[in-house]
């Protein structure tokens, strides 16, 4: 599953990973140990991943809209400094986002895309998404948000007790 979501990552998402925009998305600094580019293929990561559990029980989504909205979801955050505050860029961005995304997404799939990127905020904006793949990034981008902001700190820990990142019952064992 992981080679197979990459190579859809790469296939679908071509238009956007070669964009400008989304070589400024990997500069510009997100949950503090992240960029706002490695975020989004984080968020794209997990939506596949949420996408193949749902083919299990038989609810298809559409993996083109899904890498392509995702991989554009927060673009609208560049150049965060233009926000006069945090709920403001809040606000904002998914709409700004969605905004860009349609110049990257299949004509087909534009409706998708753009309910992905202005929508993906709920529940912390009101206005809940119209579409699968919407629902599906806005559990992607939570989970995505607490590995980023947790794991550093949590590897850090562990590697400050030599220990390994994913704790080794053996090595707990051995030291206890
Ligand atoms: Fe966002
Ligand atoms: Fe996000």
């Amino acid at each position: 599953m992981q080679e197979e979501n990459i190579s859809n990552i790469e296939k679908y998402g071509k238009p956007v990973l070669n964009s400008l925009k989304f070589r400024e998305a990997l500069e510009q600094c997100h949950h503090h140990s992240s960029t706002v580019g490695m975020h989004s293929l984080n968020v794209t990561f997990v939506a596949l991943g949420i996408g193949y559990m749902l083919a299990k029980l038989h609810i298809r989504t559409d993996t083109r809209a899904l890498v392509v909205g995702c991989l554009c979801h927060d673009l609208g955050i560049l150049g965060r400094e233009r926000f006069t505050s945090s709920s403001s860029m809040c606000r904002l961005h998914p709409i700004e986002s969605a905004d860009l995304s349609v110049f990257f997404a299949d004509p087909e799939d534009r409706a998708k895309v753009y309910d992905i990127c202005m929508h993906h905020m709920f529940p912390l904006l009101a206005a809940p998404p119209r579409t699968k793949e919407g629902w599906v990034i806005t559990v992607a981008d939570k989970v995505s948000a607490v590995g980023e902001r947790m794991l550093p700190p949590v590897r850090r820990m562990w590697e400050k007790r030599n220990l390994k990142v994913i704790p080794d019952p053996f090595i707990l064992n051995t030291a206890a």
